[in-house]
């Protein structure tokens, strides 16, 4: 029996995480936390720092792979954290600027908004709200800057601390200031110009993303729905899905170093689609993608990655890099 600890926050002992990505594999976790607000996460956070605990976050695990076996330690879960609001009263008494506590702000439901949608198109959100349904509040309101994200699946947090994203857009592209909790405990308010997101990673330090303040431009409702249908349409045709994965596995590598060639027609050029470990394949629709075709563990799908970076290695002198996060 683990020992009794009075969380700051709802606390499950040796919870499953499994169902928690979108892998489906992995262990269970020492302790689970579910804050409900950005408070609640940094109270939890320092609770677990003074117990001497290895804090770990968890987002929509969308590009996360958990290994088997007991994971020791605290996993903070941002799954209850997914408020948006809008800003009541554009400009004046600002909700959003740099003291104002996220905390603080009353929820607005996107039905009874007092704001027309052309004006002060922007929201901000707590970062366990959904990047699908974001996407959605954007096309609703007939706002742009968000279509490059439809059909991505995860969190916001997750979202801007990997910048996710792909060929049609990227998380960052709609920060306007990001809230976190910095590594030395302290929470910061962070403006786009401090900071300075690359390829696939927001580059905040090991930072927490509690939430951020996103801007978007009024446009047509038509015609961002549009784009968003022709983005979803291509990127089914591309990639597998509807299936269990972590989404992409590797990095693209250097387009010099490989002659402009993606991971995923590396991998294909190696032969490995629809290789197989238990379970775990290596996709036949988009060869950068590890599909769960029924009960793999993530001995599999691990030991699959491992195989096809070692493929890729001795066919072309090319070390894929990881861009799916490991928890071991
Ligand atoms: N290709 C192959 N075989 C394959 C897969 C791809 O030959 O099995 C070729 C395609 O035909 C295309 C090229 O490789 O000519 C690039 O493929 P794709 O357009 O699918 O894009 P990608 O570079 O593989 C990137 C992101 C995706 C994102 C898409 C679309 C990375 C590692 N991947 O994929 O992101 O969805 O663009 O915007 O940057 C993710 O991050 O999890 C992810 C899936």
């Amino acid at each position: 029996m683990p020992r009794a600890i009075f969380w700051p926050c709802p606390a499950l002992a040796d919870a499953d995480l499994s169902r928690r990505t979108t892998m489906n594999v992995g262990g269970r976790a020492q302790w689970l936390l579910e804050p409900a607000y950005p408070c609640e996460l940094v109270a939890a956070w320092h609770a677990a720092r003074e117990l001497g605990f290895e804090t770990r976050v968890l987002g929509g695990g969308a590009n996360l792979i958990v290994a088997d076996g007991p994971l020791p330690g605290v996993v903070v879960t941002t799954d209850r954290m997914s408020r948006v609001f809008r800003p009541r009263v554009p400009g004046a008494g600002d909700l959003l600027d740099e003291d104002a506590e996220l905390d603080e702000l009353q929820p607005i439901l996107m039905e009874r908004l007092p704001l027309e949608r052309t004006e002060d198109p922007r929201l901000v959100a707590w970062a366990g709200c959904g990047l699908p349904g974001l996407v959605g509040v954007t096309r609703m309101l007939g706002w742009t800057g968000f279509e490059g994200l439809v059909g991505v699946p995860g969190q916001l947090g997750g979202g801007i601390a990997m910048n996710a994203g792909g060929r049609w857009g990227e998380t960052w592209d709609a920060v306007e200031s990001v809230r976190v909790l910095a590594p030395d405990g302290e929470v910061r308010h962070l403006a786009r110009a401090q900071c300075a997101p690359r390829y696939r990673d927001g580059a905040l330090g090991g930072a927490i993303v509690l939430g951020a303040v996103l801007r978007f431009r009024v446009a047509e409702c038509a015609e961002v729905k549009e784009r968003m249908q022709t983005f979803l349409r291509e990127k089914n045709v591309a990639q597998p899905v509807t299936e269990r994965s972590s989404g992409c596995i590797f990095k693209n590598p250097d387009r010099e170093l490989s002659g402009g060639r993606s991971a995923g027609r590396l991998i294909e050029d190696c032969g490995a689609k629809g290789r197989r470990r238990g379970d775990a394949e290596v996709s036949e629709k988009h060869a950068n993608f590890v599909v769960n075709r029924g009960r793999a563990r993530a001995s599999d799908v691990l030991g699959l990655i491992e195989e096809v970076r070692a493929l890729v290695a001795e066919k072309t002198g090319i070390r894929l890099e990881t861009e799916v996060k490991i928890w071991r």
